[in-house]
């Protein structure tokens, strides 16, 4: 039960009842995807994909309509995410017009690169600096297995493309047991010839159907473990938290060195820092990635809610935003879908 003293009306707008700032919205553009990951797509039970039917996701006026309401309230950073927000009809004209927004500091992409070279330019143009490329294999084979699509090249060259663009580029790794396990060190590889950081994330078990299961699952301490067998690897002072990653600085047998961060949500929860919105692609206001609790803001918007409205629904998304997840290493996570929730 909500204490009643501790309303709406003696919060700052965004800070929520565990002293958390939520400035970062996460904005899922879209559930659908041109890759067809095998622990992101859900299936439905003819064994076909469910997506969202277009009118169900919120236009790109009722996105800059939210958006124009959270900037002023605090919000000065937006992640777009999907499933693919590339593959949305233009997206490029409404990342140019989100740009527009007035205290709008920073608008972040995920991505799985597939669209990458063909629109880097365009992202650059709009104002976009820093990509997440989520990459789980530098093999092609392996891609089209766990992505179902053969398309490791085009996704190579879209990351090339965004680094001469001069992108500030993650690479954003689901470690898989005796799935990817087997390229832990390629990566970290990358890490130190190539300049961008690669970011080990732990699988997490969302989603119904999800794939996880608790041998699959690898920590973070195995990771960094098994990363170290290749040089030394040192927690960064002053920067050990970037966003939920953990960075530490690799250093090769030849002295090349680079970046490595861990997000560790199964072991090492971040849940005391979280800063984190999500609005997911079918409109609903989401405080935790791994409850299920959500709040229906397409609805509101739909029934003629007013800027007041809105902005009560989402102060109250954030008073309600749980402590943390208690997801332990062996336990079934919630049933949203990623693609729809949007990671
Ligand atoms: N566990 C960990 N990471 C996941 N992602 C998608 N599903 C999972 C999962 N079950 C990652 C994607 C991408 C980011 C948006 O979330 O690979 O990097
Ligand atoms: Fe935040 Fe929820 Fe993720 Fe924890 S699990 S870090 S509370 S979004």
């Amino acid at each position: 039960m909500k204490d009643e003293t501790q309303s709406l009306a003696n919060k700052p707008d965004l800070v929520d009842m565990f002293s958390r700032t939520i400035s970062y919205l996460r904005l899922s553009l879209t559930d659908r995807c041109n890759l067809r990951c095998m622990y992101c797509m859900p299936l439905d039970s003819k064994g076909g994909l469910q997506v969202l039917k277009h009118e169900d996701l919120l236009s790109y006026e009722e996105l800059l309509r939210i958006v124009g309401l959270v900037v002023p309230m605090g919000m000065n950073k937006i992640r777009l995410t999907g499933g693919e927000p590339l593959v949305r009809k233009g997206v490029m004209g409404f990342i140019a017009a989100l740009s527009q927004i007035d205290g709008l500091d920073e608008i972040r992409l995920t991505t799985n690169g597939v669209l990458l070279k063909e629109k880097a330019a365009g992202l650059y143009a709009a104002g976009i600096r820093k990509l997440n490329i989520s990459l789980d294999t530098l093999r092609p084979e392996r891609f089209k297995k766990i992505t179902g699509l053969d398309l490791f090249d085009q996704v190579w060259q879209g990351i090339e493309a965004a680094v001469e663009f001069g992108f500030d580029v993650k690479l954003n790794v689901v470690a898989m047991r005796d799935i990817n396990d087997d390229e832990l060190i390629d990566f970290a590889g990358l890490a130190v010839d190539k300049p961008y950081q690669i970011r080990f994330i732990e699988f997490m078990p969302v989603g119904r159907d999800s794939s996880w299961d608790k041998n699959t699952y690898i920590s973070s301490s195995e990771l960094k473990e098994r990363i170290g067998a290749m040089g030394t690897l040192e927690p960064l002072p002053g920067c050990r938290l970037d966003g939920p990653a953990r960075m530490y600085s690799l250093t090769a047998a030849d002295g090349a060195t680079g970046r490595v961060g861990f997000i560790s949500p199964i072991s090492h929860h971040f849940c005391d820092t979280c800063n984190r919105l999500r609005l997911t692609s079918a409109g609903r206001l989401r405080a935790c990635l791994l409850h299920d609790r959500e709040a229906d803001l397409k609805a509101l918007l739909r029934s003629g809610g007013t800027d007041d409205e809105i902005r009560a629904l989402i102060k109250q998304t954030i008073l309600d935003k749980p402590k943390g997840h208690t997801l332990a290493e062996n336990q079934a996570a919630c049933s949203g879908q990623m693609s729809r929730i949007g990671g």
